[in-house]
């Protein structure tokens, strides 16, 4: 791996306030999509093959995973702004542990991308990471034939016994989440028969629509909400080059501030809109979102779309429990619009916001209370009223919990209040959405 790679770079931290803005206006490109980054960097480190990947996410997280592979055996250089290639390799025990930071996506993926070869690897994380559950990644695998010891709880630090001779399984995984199903496919392509996963409801589907691009053998049979998902194992993967697609759950800070913000009129392009991440958007015309999509061309396989966006009276709405899975990340966000709305917005079928990198539901709620919103919490739902437009009065401070989705909601809730907003700490952000304040202030955001 080069020096690139293994540098840190100075990075914002500590307490950040916004303030009331007006008339943001411009156009940006959307940043990078987290999850392609991510999997861009497993499948190429799997592959036979150099592998380029254009306009990867530079992210803390995705930089994790970058450095992770690297030490499973793949090669990984940068070869400038958002340009990578990576040369595959079978995978080998690492020398030290594999720390993926305050990444779900990495560590899940990686355990099960790594559970198919030889190979003996420990995971390791931030205190938030070492908070979360992998017992919904380790069981599977361990009825896959992987062994692995995890600390109480099962949680991290974990490390997973990998082998070569891994059993094919027909799993229907307890909670909806794309980085189990994903961690179960990816080991799959190890097994010498098919690995099945059946799905109630569907998750982000990058992984079984990525595999193909790489030679994996996938196949996906859709009914309604839910989809049986299987992987042949035993392909070699080939090498492949793949720009990434813009993020939509990054864009929707913006969208989002454009919407709240007086006057303001805002064009983010390359807008990846894969209708399982694109809830938050179909939640926002149900809200009377004055937005306009304009197709704008494939990348990675996907739809993209140029997204306009200009200040709107937004009404409250009940955001159904099936949407859930399509918009997961986005429910911080979706609160801070909610309590700007004319009226109530109810959202349901919130259990999973729980196992995030914060406590989402209640971060999400205290967030808002903080900030004089009223609302109703209960154990997977959250029932917020509306203050109306410019409505909210602001002056709190937003507890973050390491997370840089409620950080972020904090900070475009400030943009929008009429008292400022603070929140206790932004090192986060870089985890996602490096660019985020540049992206802000070149729109006309004050944050200070
Ligand atoms: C992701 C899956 C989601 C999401 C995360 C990215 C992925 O987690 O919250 O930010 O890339 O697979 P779950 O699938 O566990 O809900």
């Amino acid at each position: 791996m080069n020096a690139d790679v293994a540098a840190s770079t100075e990075r914002p931290h500590g307490p950040r306030t916004a303030s009331f803005s007006k008339g943001l206006s411009g156009s940006l490109r959307a940043a990078a999509d987290k999850s392609i980054s991510h999997r861009s960097l497993i499948f190429s480190a799997m592959a036979e093959g150099t592998s380029l990947i254009t306009g990867l996410l530079e992210s803390d997280d995705v930089l994790a995973t970058a450095r992770a592979v690297a030490q499973l055996g793949a090669r990984v250089e940068k070869l400038g702004d958002g340009r990578w290639q990576v040369t595959g390799a079978p995978w080998r025990s690492p020398a030290a542990p594999l720390d993926l930071g305050n990444s779900g996506t990495g560590v899940r993926l990686l355990m099960g991308a790594a559970a198919r070869f030889d190979l003996e690897a420990v995971f390791t994380g931030d205190e938030s990471l070492s908070s979360r559950p992998m017992a919904r990644v380790l069981d599977p695998l361990a009825d896959m034939g992987v062994r692995s010891e995890a600390a109480e709880g099962g949680r991290l630090p974990t490390t997973v016994f990998g082998r070569s001779d891994i059993k094919p399984i027909d799993y229907t995984p307890p909670v909806a989440s794309a980085q189990v199903k994903s961690a179960i496919l990816l080991a799959g392509l190890g097994s010498d028969g098919e690995t099945i996963v059946r799905e109630p409801r569907l998750t982000r589907a990058h992984t079984e629509t990525m595999g193909p691009l790489y030679g994996a053998d996938f196949t996906v049979e859709r009914d309604g909400p839910s989809a049986v998902i299987m992987v042949r194992g035993g392909r070699t993967l080939k090498a492949h080059d793949l720009e990434v697609p813009g993020d939509p759950s990054s864009a929707a800070f913006l969208v989002a501030a454009a919407l709240l913000t007086p006057g303001s009129d805002v064009t983010i392009t390359g807008v990846m809109t894969n209708p399982a991440r694109f809830g938050l958007y179909e939640t926002l015309q149900d809200m009377g979102a004055d937005i306009t999509l304009t197709p704008a061309g494939t990348r990675a396989g996907e739809a993209l779309v140029d997204i306009h966006v200009r200040s709107s009276t937004l009404k409250g709405v009940e955001v159904p429990a099936e949407r859930a899975p399509s918009m997961i990340d986005e429910y911080p966000i979706l609160s801070v619009l909610a309590a700007n709305a004319e009226g109530r917005t109810t959202m349901l079928g919130l259990e999973e916001l729980r196992a995030k990198e914060s406590d989402r539901l209640s971060a999400s709620a205290k967030l808002l209370e903080v900030n004089g919103v009223k609302l109703e919490l209960g154990d997977d739902y959250l029932i917020v009223e509306g203050c109306g437009a410019g409505g909210v009065p602001g002056g709190g401070m937003v507890q973050t919990f390491h997370d840089h989705r409620l950080a972020m909601s904090g900070l475009v809730m400030g943009l929008a209040s009429r008292g400022p907003v603070t929140v206790d700490d932004v090192a986060m952000i870089a985890t996602s959405y490096p660019t985020f304040f540049d992206d802000v202030a070149a729109l006309g955001g004050v944050i200070s």
